[in-house]
């Protein structure tokens, strides 16, 4: 039996020359939980060719999203960036990963903190309304060199706070945090400087970080997580995974070199 199901692409989004979404049907087999990832791909020459991508959406939506980088040689993402409405897609049966709410301790405050594609299961994360049951403060911070990488700014922004399910529960909980590296913006800065220089929290009103109180979970390049576990390391945070729930918990965003 196959390892993948045969869905078709049903959206496609461009956001600049290097990043990209796009939505899939979804086997009503198809289960998984907020934050996870599964493999994702297309058959080449009768072999299937895919990448772990953490789903977007939400559990309980129709469709599955995915966001993308485009890497112009890139054995799988130089094919994907040409997808187009009604194109066949392999998605894994088999969802998994260490971003779900079971791997925390309770707490007050939950930060997500992404870079670049690695907002990814952060979207997914700020639609569970248990995300919301369990923190009172839900902080998403998304990191990235340009302004233009920003994706899913008007989605967190003027999208979900009107929406009918969610849109209260957002409104109350829900605070973003943009910030930008390389060109001017309203925030600037590396998570980590921002972490550990206090202005994060100050910015969003929130007291300095405690292992009493808030709770992590990072999604980035190998080397942002390198450092961002590093830095709660040494505050006295716990990795949490599978069986045993901590204050942050790990996933590395899908690079394509
Ligand atoms: P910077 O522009 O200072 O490198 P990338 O596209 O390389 O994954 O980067 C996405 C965002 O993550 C950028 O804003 C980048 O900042 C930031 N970043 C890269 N490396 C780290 C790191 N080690 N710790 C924190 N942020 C990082």
């Amino acid at each position: 039996m196959s390892k993948y199901l045969e869905e078709r692409v049903t959206h496609v989004h461009h956001w600049t020359d290097t990043l990209f979404s796009f939505r899939t049907t979804r086997d009503p087999s198809f289960r998984f939980r907020n934050g996870e990832f599964t493999m994702i791909g297309i058959e080449v020459e009768g072999k299937p060719l895919v990448r772990a991508y953490s789903v977007v959406s939400a559990n309980y939506d129709e469709e599955l999203e995915f966001f993308s980088i485009k890497v112009q040689d890139g054995p799988l993402t130089s094919k994907l960036q040409h997808l187009k409405v009604g194109d066949p897609i392999l998605v894994g049966k088999k969802p998994t990963g260490t971003l779900v709410l079971d791997n925390l301790l309770p707490g007050e405050n939950l930060y997500l903190l992404g870079t670049g594609t690695g907002l990814a299961p952060f979207m997914s994360i700020i639609k569970d309304p248990e995300t919301y049951e369990r923190f009172k403060k839900v902080v998403l911070v998304h990191g990235c060199r340009q302004v233009a990488e920003l994706a899913y700014g008007d989605t967190i922004t003027e999208a979900l706070p009107k929406d009918e399910l969610l849109g209260e529960m957002i409104s109350e909980g829900l605070v973003y945090y943009p910030t930008v590296t390389r060109e001017p913006f309203r925030n600037t800065g590396r998570i980590t400087d921002l972490m550990r220089s206090g202005k994060l929290f100050e910015d969003v009103g929130l007291p300095l970080m405690s292992t009493e109180r808030d709770r992590f979970m990072l999604c980035g390049s190998p080397e942002m997580i390198r450092d961002t576990r590093e830095l709660l390391i040494e505050g006295g945070y716990i990795e949490g995974n599978h069986g045993e729930a901590g204050h942050f918990v790990i996933e590395k965003a899908f690079v394509e070199k």
